[in-house]
């Protein structure tokens, strides 16, 4: 027997030097004892040293592996280091394994992969920072949060939270690690209690309110936030205490926003009631552990569309801003207001419109404390077009308003220049309608306020033949 004793419960890098060094030697995985931390007795020392470098070359494994296995060490399955090693050893003849999804192994390891990225996805969401008073001398602003992850994933999220929170001093507790950020470096250490967090603050009626007020249950992601927010987070989070009322009124509310299809014209659709319109609103669920492309990394959130079940018009913008990043609804930041503004010229509802992008999520770079704006280039719109075509299906609307060049092109699959194809009524795709116009952003970049004024026009003409 050999014995790996790896320095924390989510030891990727001590995993993978001793895996390393035990296949070089050619130890089968049952006979490998892994542990972690400093247990006092070693029942079984054994010769294998972990970080023993293998002699002679270094096997070659396939990336999608490399991946697999950094997030396998993070389930809480005591298993997990021996998993991943006896996948690491089948993978040796069997080159193909991974894509083999009804073999048990492959199958419990995607089942563990799939409950590390949702838990990873839930810490983004719910770790809910608490100002402290600094230390004397100190002038930064420093926040703790108390949060208990389900998987040993500490170290693999923090890094998002020392982009997002670049500017703040913070510490992330947890029960087994946690996470310290000071304003320079992060620095992962040991875990600590419930009572090592601050219990209240001032940020805790923010939190609610900013929580209501994205409580929307039109939207496509109510389902998904109900069951993402288990009651065992709640009492770390301020706003919790809104969820019972919001949930008791929501169907009332999501009964209003969503048409009488008996009162609608149109026969070739098949009438859906609000339960079958809640349920399709689910199989966006997955939306928020989306990798399809890399924009997930820093991105607050996925946003998906919002608007009614049955909305006749839907329109596609480029991908969340900013602030629809931070509220995790699209349009609602400046060049939304704008779009709302021109809505109501052309005389068109906009809670009758389904609103969404065709990137879900933001893409951007840092300049001092500000997140600016980037264009999604055609790949990461052609990976997103996945979500638009689920949308599509969902909603099944007559017309399809195409804002700006990337919505263009996600629904037309290529490019075209805004001018050639603007402000008439085309072919668009599954039988609905396309109009494209430009997007309500590049009214507010224009410099001149004349420019602003008709260009402003001809956009509610656009959207008045929508109507
Ligand atoms: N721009 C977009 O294209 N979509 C939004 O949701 C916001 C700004």
């Amino acid at each position: 027997m050999r014995s790996v004793r790896l320095a924390h419960p989510a030891d990727f890098d001590g995993w993978r030097d001793a895996a390393r060094a035990l296949d070089a030697a050619e130890v089968p995985p049952e006979e490998v004892v892994w542990r972690v931390g400093d247990e006092a007795a070693d029942l079984f020392a054994g010769e294998a040293p972990p970080g023993a470098r293998p002699q002679g070359g270094e096997r070659r494994v396939p990336r999608r592996f490399v991946e697999l296995a950094r997030l396998l060490v993070c389930h809480r399955d005591e298993e997990r280091f021996a998993r991943a090693y006896g996948l690491l050893r089948r993978l040796r003849d069997e080159p193909h394994l991974l894509a083999v999804a009804s073999d048990p192994d492959v199958a419990r390891a995607a089942q563990m992969e799939r409950e590390v990225r949702r838990a990873m996805h839930k810490m983004k969401a719910f770790v809910r920072f608490r100002q402290v008073t600094p230390m004397p001398g100190d002038e930064a602003e420093t926040f703790v949060a108390w949060f208990e992850p389900e998987h040993h994933i500490v170290d693999e999220v923090a890094p998002f939270f020392a982009r997002r929170f670049a500017s703040m001093r913070w510490s992330i507790l947890t029960p087994l690690r946690s996470a310290h950020w000071d304003g320079r470096t992060l620095s992962i250490a040991g875990g600590a209690g419930r009572d090592d967090a601050p219990a209240d603050d001032r940020l805790e009626e923010v939190w609610r309110t900013y929580f209501s007020a994205i409580f929307n249950p039109a939207r496509l992601k109510v389902r998904a936030m109900r069951s993402e927010m288990p009651r065992k987070y709640w009492h770390n989070l301020p706003e919790a205490r809104a969820i019972g009322p919001l949930i008791r009124s929501a169907s009332d509310r999501t009964q209003r926003m969503i048409p009488d299809p008996s009162t609608r014209n149109e026969p070739e659709r098949e009438p859906r009631n609000e339960e079958t319109a809640m349920e399709e609103r689910a199989s966006l669920e997955g939306l928020q552990e989306c990798r399809r492309c890399p924009l997930y990394r820093d991105a607050t959130q996925a946003v998906g569309g919002e608007g009614p079940g049955q909305a006749r018009i839907m329109m596609v913008g480029e991908q969340p801003g900013d602030q629809e990043d931070l509220a995790g609804r699209p349009f609602v930041g400046p060049a939304g207001r704008l779009l709302d503004r021109a809505l109501i010229d052309a005389g068109v509802a906009r809670e009758s419109v389904y609103v969404t992008n065709a990137v879900k999520h933001f893409k951007f770079f840092v300049r001092g404390k500000r997140r600016i704006h980037q264009k999604p280039d055609h790949s990461e719109i052609e990976q997103c077009r996945w979500w638009l075509d689920i949308e599509r299906e969902l909603i099944r609307p007559e017309l399809i308003v195409a804002l700006g060049a990337s919505a263009a092109f996600s629904l037309m699959r290529r490019t075209v220049t805004i001018k050639s194809v603007r402000g008439h009524i085309m072919d668009g795709p599954d039988g609905a309608s396309l109009l494209v116009t430009v997007h309500p952003s590049y009214l507010l970049r224009l410099p001149d306020e004349a420019a602003k004024a008709s260009e402003y026009r001809r956009f509610v003409d656009d959207l008045r033949l929508a109507a």
